[in-house]
């Protein structure tokens, strides 16, 4: 059982909620700013992963930029005091209003994703008189044997642009006198764990940088994503990613030039450990094959598991007693409403408090009002 949990001061809190290890992640942004510092390389930190103002407080005070994926997150960031020369903007399908948005702050990159998107871009700089900077998502065909539902590099993916529509894509820059080509970006998927992923991800990066030298383009940023994996299975052992062999790698495998900048975007590494989605047993009920321990956290507050089958690790706060097997599952009307099978938890009764581990990044993020359930709060280790 996890001892770092102010049990009996979360007893008394409104269950189901989320907590915050603001010491966590303290140390885990100290850890990634020791090591990308050592290569000069600059962190955006993916907002889409929590978006919770505190956290994002604590993130800026690191000195990180951040990663938007819509309108709504660029507004967020600059409210919490982001500066926009911090702000890249991501995603397959931008707005105008998100784009002018962008433009009217001067924004320090758009990721573009196709031809159609540059134009507008193009258009929408030129009725303000501005240029924007933009980046050039790329899709890079590399396999980052996660999820499915969260790779993003391979070509069938919807992200990014093929390398047969690069030449079409920089003839149509050459035209557009209100874009400034200024870098190239991946992304090649979430929850990677296998490293060498990221190795074939900086070999096709250096096969691009000569196609780009080739025609005498030479961007000045290399953005090479996200996608930096957790340990969902035990998390008190390794509660921060290895940060140090991470970086390393694209030290050691990319060819730079002099004058070129890499850029991360990372999100589940920064903030996966850091949150807990604490709730309580409501009922333990006899089924025919399995013992359910029903509680009041649901597929509203953490919806990772129905959406993924992701595994989160579940602890029971309140008992030592030896361990039975249950499926653990939540109040929503919804088979997919489940946390888990045959857990092994020590014996659960009614109003035992349970923890949901590693529930940080896309989780608080992603809660819905399904079944018109409230939103769930948040509470964080050095306010409670
Ligand atoms: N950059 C881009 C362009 C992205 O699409 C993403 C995540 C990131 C950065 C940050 O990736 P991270 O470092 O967090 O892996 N909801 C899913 C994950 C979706 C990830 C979407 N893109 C989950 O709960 O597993």
């Amino acid at each position: 059982m996890s001892q770092s949990f102010p049990i009996e001061k979360l007893q008394k809190i409104k269950t189901p909620f989320y907590f915050y290890d603001m010491d966590l992640l303290e140390k885990t942004l100290m850890k990634v700013k020791h090591n990308a510092d050592k290569y000069k390389y600059v962190v955006h930190y993916a907002i889409k992963a929590n978006a919770n103002v505190r956290i994002l407080e604590m993130i800026r005070s690191f000195g990180f930029g951040i990663d938007c994926v819509s309108g709504y997150e660029i507004k967020r960031a600059l409210e919490v005091g982001f500066s926009p020369k911090g702000i890249v903007f991501a995603g397959v399908g931008k707005a105008d209003w998100e784009i002018e948005l962008g433009i009217d702050n001067d924004i320090a990159c758009f990721n573009v994703e196709s031809i159609p998107e540059l134009e507008v871009i193009n258009d929408i700089a030129a009725a303000k008189g501005k240029v924007a900077n933009v980046a050039l998502r790329i899709n890079p065909n590399v396999n980052a044997n996660t999820h499915h539902y969260i790779t993003t590099g391979l070509q069938e993916n919807k992200f990014g642009i093929n390398n047969w529509d690069l030449e079409k894509v920089t003839n149509a820059i050459g035209r557009m006198r209100n874009i400034n080509l200024e870098g190239m970006h991946f992304h090649i998927g979430s929850q990677i764990m296998d490293l060498s992923s990221f190795r074939q991800l900086c070999v096709r990066i250096n096969e691009l940088q000569k196609w780009f030298i080739s025609h005498r383009i030479y961007p000045k940023i290399i953005n090479v994503g996200g996608g930096l994996g957790i340990d969902y299975d035990e998390p008190e052992v390794n509660p921060m990613p290895d940060f140090e062999d991470y970086f390393k790698i694209f030290n050691d495998n990319l060819d730079l030039r002099a004058d070129q900048q890499v850029h991360f975007e990372l999100g589940r590494a920064i903030v996966g450990q850091c949150g807990s989605l604490i709730s309580k047993v409501l009922y333990i009920k006899e089924g025919v094959k399995t013992k359910f321990a029903i509680i009041d956290a649901g597929m509203t507050d953490l919806i990772r598991p129905a959406l993924y089958q992701a595994h989160h690790k579940i602890e029971n706060l309140s008992s030592v007693a030896p361990e039975e097997k249950y499926d653990v599952v939540g109040p929503i009307c919804e088979s997919s409403d489940s946390f888990g099978k045959q857990l092994a938890l020590p014996k659960t009764s009614r109003g035992d408090l349970v923890v949901i581990r590693s529930a940080g990044a896309y989780g608080e993020v992603m809660a819905s009002q399904y079944n018109l359930r409230e939103l769930p709060k948040a509470y964080y280790s050095d306010q409670v």
